[in-house]
C-alpha cells in the first residue's frame, strides 16, 4: 500500500539534503564507534557466566510474560535491584527496559504541571522527549555552563508563583556528543542553594568514570546530593536495560505513574542475568583490567592528537570529537577513514547544530596503541 505522499515528501527531502538516515551492514572495521566501551558485548565468558547462572538458578524462561506489575515481577527483578543498590550506594532502583523508556518515563512523570525543567542544550534526545511529554515548562541552559544556569535559577526564584512549584535541573555526567563532563560540584551546591532537584544521566559514565567505573556521581560522593541518577546497561556493560536510582518514595511514584514502565512487558529472565552477571564482571580484577586498558587508550589518543596538532573537543572521557562542520564533508571524511578500514561515524546536523558536525571517536579497552596511531595519521592528512 503506498504511504500518504507527505511522508513520502519528508523522505525525498532528507534524501535531497544528504540526509536520509538508512541501517547499515555490520561490518569488519576497526571500532571506532560503538559504546561497547569494555568490549563486555562480545565477552564470552560474560556469555557463558550468564548461562551457568541461569541454569544453576533453573531459570529457564524466554519472556517475561506481562508487566511489572502484572505478570511480570520475576524474582531476579529484586534481586536485581537490591544488588544495584548497594554497588552504587542508592536507597532504592528501578530497572527500565533501556534508557531511552526510563528517561522518557522518569521526565514525562516526575516534573509536574507548574513544575520547571531546566536542561542543558546537548542533552540527550531522550530526556528531550521526555520532557516533550511532561506537562511542567522547560527551559535550556548553555552547555555546561553553571553561570548561565545560576541566572535562570535566581530569575525563577523571584518569579516563582505557588510555594510548592518545583525545580528540577538535568545533565548528563558524559554528553554523548561531545565527550566532555560539567562540572558536578558546583552543579550540586547550586542546586542546592536554589533548592532544586538535580538529575544525572550516567549512560555514558558507567564503566567508564570512577575507579571502579561506578559513574561520576558516585567518584564524587554526590550520591546524596543528586535527587536521581539513570544509568544504562547499552554501553560499557555490553547488555541492555537501565537503572532509575533514587529515594524508595521516587521509585514508588514511578511505579505508580511512570507510564512507560508500566505499559510495556518488562525485561526478560535472561537480560537480567545478564546485567548482574555484567557487574560482577566489570567490578572483578578482569573487570578493571578492561577499565585500565580503556583509560590507557584515552590518554594514547590524547598524546596522539597533541602530536599530530588535530584539534578535538577536550575530552577525558572514551568520546573524542573532532569538529569538521559540514554535512557533506563530515560524512567524505568518515567514508575515508571506513575505506582506509576504520569505523568512525560522522555526527550530522540536525543532530549536532550546524557548522558543528563532526567525526565522533569511540575509544574502547580493546583498540591497539596501533590502531589509534594509524586512525588519526590518516585523519591528519586531510585536515
Ligand atoms: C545520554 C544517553 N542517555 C540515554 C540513552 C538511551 O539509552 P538506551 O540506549 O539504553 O536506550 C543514551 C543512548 O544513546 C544516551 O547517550
Amino acid at each position: 500500500m503506498n504511504v500518504p505522499d507527505k511522508l513520502q515528501k519528508k523522505i525525498e527531502e532528507r534524501q535531497h539534503n544528504n540526509l536520509l538516515r538508512s541501517l547499515g551492514d555490520t561490518t569488519n572495521l576497526i571500532d571506532f564507534s560503538s559504546n561497547d566501551y569494555l568490549g563486555l558485548s562480545k565477552s564470552k565468558e560474560l556469555f557463558v557466566n550468564t548461562h551457568h547462572f541461569l541454569a544453576e538458578n533453573l531459570i529457564f524462561e524466554n519472556g517475561a510474560t506481562g508487566s511489572r506489575l502484572l505478570s511480570g515481577n520475576h524474582s531476579l527483578y529484586t534481586e536485581v535491584e537490591e544488588e544495584l543498590c548497594q554497588i552504587h550506594h542508592a536507597e532504592a532502583a528501578l530497572l527500565f527496559n533501556s534508557g531511552y523508556t526510563a528517561n522518557l518515563g522518569f521526565f514525562s512523570s516526575v516534573p509536574l504541571r507548574g513544575d520547571i525543567i531546566l536542561y542543558d542544550e546537548l542533552i540527550h534526545a531522550s530526556i528531550r522527549d521526555g520532557i516533550q511529554l511532561s506537562n511542567a515548562k522547560s527551559y535550556k541552559f548553555k552547555h555546561n555552563n553553571v553561570e548561565n544556569l545560576a541566572e535562570k535559577l535566581a530569575a525563577l526564584q523571584q518569579g516563582l508563583q505557588a510555594e510548592n512549584q518545583e525545580i528540577y535541573v538535568v545533565t548528563e555526567s558524559v554528553f554523548s556528543m561531545d565527550g566532555d563532563m560539567p562540572n558536578l560540584l558546583e552543579l550540586v551546591d547550586l542546586c542546592e542553594k536554589y533548592k532544586a532537584y538535580l538529575i544525572v544521566d550516567e549512560a555514558h559514565a558507567l564503566g567508564v568514570l570512577g575507579n571502579k567505573g561506578l559513574g561520576l556521581v558516585q567518584d564524587l560522593q554526590l550520591e546524596n546530593k543528586v535527587f536521581a541518577r539513570i544509568i544504562t546497561f547499552g554501553k560499557a556493560l555490553g547488555c541492555h536495560g537501565a537503572v532509575v536510582l533514587g529515594s524508595k518514595t521516587l521509585i514508588q511514584f514511578l511505579i505508580n505513574f511512570s507510564r512507560s514502565f508500566i505499559y510495556t512487558t518488562a525485561l526478560p529472565p535472561h537480560a537480567l542475568a545478564t546485567i548482574k552477571v555484567a557487574y560482577d564482571y566489570m567490578l572483578s580484577v578482569k573487570g578493571k583490567g578492561l577499565q585500565k586498558d580503556l583509560h590507557e587508550n584515552i590518554s594514547y589518543f590524547l598524546s596522539e592528537t597533541k602530536r599530530l596538532e588535530i584539534k578535538f573537543i577536550p575530552s577525558k572521557t572514551a568520546i573524542h570529537c573532532c569538529i569538521i562542520s559540514g554535512n557533506k564533508k563530515t560524512r567524505d571524511w568518515a567514508k575515508k577513514l571506513q575505506d582506509f578500514g576504520f569505523d568512525v561515524k560522522p555526527i550530522l546536523s540536525p543532530t549536532v547544530p550546524e557548522g558543528k558536525e563532526r567525526l565522533r571517536f569511540c575509544l574502547h579497552s580493546f583498540n591497539s596503541k596501533k590502531e589509534i596511531t594509524q586512525v588519526l595519521e590518516k585523519l591528519s592528512t586531510f585536515v
